[in-house]
């Protein structure tokens, strides 16, 4: 890299750092309507932070939900235009008892991964910290003159929970959105050590179902034993939803699963994985994923079936001798390749209504959706990323499947016809959506720092 840039890095670290706290104290929570001023805080603020980078084009966009904050530089139309994607809004920080120091006060402390110290707050790694590397790279290459490609930038607050205005943004602004390639950082590496580029996303279903029995909630010991009782039958019900073998039972789910090749399959399980560590690390002893395939595996090509929430009847303070009316859970279904959301959403709805007993009924309300989407490997903005990472690391990128979704991926594809580069920074341990989410200082200077390769590299081999 330029070494002017790198040196600009070098220099402004302190800052970069203390620009991305600030952001990181606003707390963007987009599924929460009540927190949709700091959202819309946020979004003025990366707006604030693209000028000030010298983005000569910044503008915010609207929308019926959060806004999209939209950025464009260019500087000669015939070299090629990165679109650069991230997220300003997170994940709710509740249980927040289980949050070491609050939410949205970020601080800085060491951790057996990250001996140069991590950011803990909401939101660090994802995925305000890893779209801050890019504003800031940006800034480095600016004020350097050495930016090799044209850029634009679209960040939006919306996609933890399912960027459904977005998705409207895209088809809308198709012509202004043209790019060659979307750059994204929101994904993870291996380790610090092992670095590695997402080649792969899967989709999601995503719905809530509620199993209604009585008028109301009854004396347990009067009506017991009779009448149904839907905390029970819902239990007895997502139960079903898997055999022994944790395969999941709705009848044609895995019809349109694109089967991975043995080779591949061989390939991906050489990526270094430590079981033991894995175990270790989560507090479990033993592991409990479908058959036949490897952790590595079930966490990526395999479809999964997952309750996120689940309640009903008395959950306060000591005990209720209640038989509840209702009972609800959250369901989320994760896909892949060839899988469609939609279809799959149909298939569970139609699914879980047959297994109802006569004594309730049920309700499915489908949440937002998501298809799965691969980044192939033989691609010149792939090979950008992989030579990239190589110049920063100091050593080839593994290609991995990630589990994750970031359903507008997919999308970009359809609708804008161009393909999309995973360079993720942060690591798996980092507990995105979980307490005490943090980010390693040394993933956001790696990152900032392997950005402006990715652009030179790109713009070489797209000569
Ligand atoms: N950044 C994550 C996705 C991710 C994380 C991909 C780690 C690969 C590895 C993203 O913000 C996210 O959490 N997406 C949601 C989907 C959305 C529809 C709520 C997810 O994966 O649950
Ligand atoms: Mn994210
Ligand atoms: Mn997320």
């Amino acid at each position: 890299m330029n070494s002017a840039v790198q040196q600009y890095i070098n220099e402004n670290k302190e800052r970069f750092l203390s620009e991305l706290l600030e952001m990181l104290r606003i707390p963007s929570v987009s599924a929460d309507p009540g927190f949709k001023d700091q959202v819309a805080k946020t979004a003025d603020l990366v707006a604030e932070s693209l000028i000030k980078a010298g983005c000569q084009k910044v503008h915010i966009y609207p929308t019926k939900g959060h806004p999209i904050v939209y950025g464009e530089h260019t500087i000669d139309a015939s070299l090629p235009t990165v679109l650069v994607y991230g997220h300003y809004d997170v994940q709710p920080p509740d249980p927040l008892e289980l949050w070491e120091s609050p939410p949205f006060e970020p601080v800085i402390k060491k951790t057996a991964l990250h001996p140069d110290g991590a950011i803990f707050a909401r939101g660090s790694c994802d995925d305000k910290g890893q779209m801050f590397m890019h504003v800031k790279a940006f800034e480095a290459m600016v004020s350097h003159q050495s930016l090799p490609c044209n850029v634009k930038f679209m960040i939006e607050g919306e996609e933890e929970i399912g960027s459904s205005n977005l998705g409207t943004f895209c088809n809308e602004y198709k012509e202004m959105l043209t790019c060659d390639v979307v750059l994204i950082s929101d994904t993870s590496v291996i380790a610090n050590d092992i670095p590695s580029i997402t080649v792969g996303l899967r989709g999601l279903s995503y719905v809530e179902v509620e199993v209604i029995g009585a008028n109301k909630d009854l004396h347990s010991g009067v009506y017991g034993g009779a009448v149904a009782n839907p905390a029970q039958v819902l239990c007895d019900m997502i139960a079903s939803l898997k055999d022994e073998n944790k395969h999941i039972t709705i009848p044609g789910f895995y019809d349109d699963v694109a089967e991975v090749s043995s080779e591949e399959r061989t390939a991906m399980n050489k990526a270094p994985f430590d079981r033991d560590v894995y175990m270790q690390s989560l507090g479990i002893h033993d592991t409990m994923g479908e058959s036949d395939y490897t952790i590595l595996e079930q966490t990526s090509i395999r479809p999964t079936l997952e309750v996120n929430g689940i309640w009903g009847g008395y959950i306060g303070e000591g005990a209720k001798t209640v038989l509840p009316a209702k009972a609800f859970a959250k369901i989320s279904m994760r896909l892949v390749p060839n899988q469609k959301s939609d279809v799959i959403t149909a298939l569970f709805k139609k699914h879980f209504e047959s297994i109802a007993p006569p004594g309730v009924r049920v309700e499915v309300r489908p949440h937002h959706g998501g298809e799965a989407a691969v980044t192939p490997s033989d691609t010149p903005e792939y090979k950008a990323a992989a030579m990239a990472m190589n110049s920063s690391y100091g050593k080839e990128p593994i290609p991995v499947r990630g589990g994750g979704s970031i359903p507008i991926v997919a999308l970009f594809e359809k609708v804008l016809n161009v393909k999309t580069v995973l360079m993720g920074f942060g690591l798996d341990s980092d507990d995105i959506h979980s307490p005490n989410e943090h980010y390693g200082l040394f993933n956001f200077y790696k990152g900032i720092e392997t950005i402006p390769y990715f652009y030179k590299y790109y713009a070489e081999l797209k000569k």
